[in-house]
């Protein structure tokens, strides 16, 4: 299996050379789709198939559990805390392993259905596995997963687990783990659902292409996406040039990539005076697990898509991260920590002036509150650590209160209650 040229080593692209499609009547198509029960149109990626058509799907079988369909949603106390006028967050937690994987993961398990494959794997920091788990089983391969041991939440390690992967727990972090499995992938012809997988890329552009559809194809001032691995901002940077090139839209919204402080090469190397040597960082940190990658596979392509955009980089630390977090949750939406690193690169942002506090905003959370709630309960309850042991402060911390089986009592508590939040 390719995912790298052979000749330069850099990362493989899907090209549809020639593709042009009647603008208005695609449009109209994708709408009416909504309303149809055919579980093609019912996805929020295969709606959009036209743009995706690296299957024939009078022959192929599709692996789809009815991802995308997720929602934009405005947040006006998550606006305030960032200082601009309205935010809007497309909610990728809202996908059926709950997060913008599954976007990916319905491309890339349906590319090894029609390689007639019996196993897929992943290296992952939770959630790819927990996606690729699920797709893997609801289309009848065995998922193989590695882990990085000790280092990814519960609640991903829960569903790869319950979805039926064989699960290995290695004792090394996410870089060092994708290197090893590279080599293994090699040597064993392992078909392998990461981010350097061309097709899972195709599925995670159309996460732009629902996104401008929902806005009746108003384009964003700016699109502000957490990083890792980097394959997301890659395929949003993909998916927003090719929706030019075919007039879909006739700008290029700005891309924002927010790193988590402890794990962030890609803001390193952009900020650099010279920007000649990319470094990765050798023990990446941060609580944000799902971000927790120093080696960033798909940085080059990430960095085009950046500077092709006019976006920037920024970094957050691990309080920044906590506070914006708990702001997301208090306007009722709630994300996992890796999301809330896009609100606090955003009111940074802001703060700096590269972001004006008029401009249209979409941030996208890319995963669910419910991935990860021994950090929720740890930051409310004044117990959370970062990784170097600081105590991390519960500036909006709401711990939960004990109180007796007593009618007068609770009474005399709410009332407390009441009064200190009036
Ligand atoms: N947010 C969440 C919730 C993630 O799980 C990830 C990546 C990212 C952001 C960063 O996206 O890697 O495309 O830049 N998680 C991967 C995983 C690495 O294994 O689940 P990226």
């Amino acid at each position: 299996m390719l995912y790298a040229c052979p000749r330069c080593g850099s990362l493989l692209a899907v090209e549809y050379p020639g593709l042009s499609l009647d603008v208005p009547a695609v449009k109209r198509i994708w709408r009416e789709r909504r309303m149809s029960n055919a579980p093609l149109d019912q996805s929020g990626v295969w709606r959009y198939r036209e743009l995706i058509p690296f299957l024939d799907l009078d022959r192929h079988r599709v692996a789809t559990l009815r991802e995308g369909n997720t929602p934009l949603l405005s947040a006006p106390q998550a606006a305030r805390y960032a200082a601009v006028d309205a935010l809007t967050f497309k909610h990728q937690g809202f996908n059926p392993t709950g997060s913008f994987k599954d976007n990916g993961m319905t491309c890339g398990a349906s590319q090894g259905l029609r390689l007639g494959l019996r196993r897929v794997a992943c290296v992952s920091t939770g959630n790819t596995s927990a996606s690729m788990a699920a797709y893997a089983a609801a289309a009848g391969m065995t998922p193989v997963i590695f882990l990085p041991h000790g280092n990814i939440s519960f609640g991903k390690l829960a569903q790869a687990l319950e979805y039926g992967a064989l699960t290995l727990q290695v004792e090394a972090n996410f870089d060092q783990i994708l290197a090893l499995v590279r080599v293994l992938a090699e040597r064993t012809g392992i078909y392998l659902l990461n981010s350097m997988n061309p097709f899972r890329l195709e599925g995670q552009k159309t996460i732009m292409v629902e996104m401008l559809d929902q806005r009746d194809w108003r384009v964003p001032d700016w699109i502000v996406v957490p990083g890792g691995n980097l394959g997301n901002v890659s395929a949003f940077g993909k998916g927003l040039r090719e929706l030019l090139a075919l007039a879909f839209i006739d700008r290029l919204p700005r891309l924002a990539v927010i790193q988590a402080a402890g794990s962030a090469p890609l803001y390193d190397y952009f900020h650099s005076a010279t920007r000649d040597q990319f470094r990765a960082v050798p023990n990446p940190e941060t609580l944000a697990t799902a971000i927790r990658i120093g080696d960033p596979v798909s940085w080059p392509k990430a960095m085009h898509e950046i500077t092709d955009s006019g976006g920037t980089v920024e970094r957050v630390t691990e309080q920044e991260i906590a506070d914006a977090k708990a702001v997301i949750g208090r306007c009722g939406i709630g994300c996992e920590p890796a999301s809330a690193a896009t609100l606090a690169g955003l009111k940074k942002l802001v703060a700096a002036g590269t972001v004006k506090p008029g401009q249209d905003i979409v941030a996208v959370l890319t995963g669910n509150l419910l991935k990860d709630p021994d950090y929720i309960y740890r930051y409310h309850t004044g117990q959370l650590q970062t990784p170097s042991g600081a105590l991390i402060e519960s500036r909006f911390g709401n711990a939960p209160r004990v109180v007796p089986n007593d009618a007068d009592r609770i009474a005399a508590v709410l009332e407390e209650i009441a009064s200190l939040r009036a």
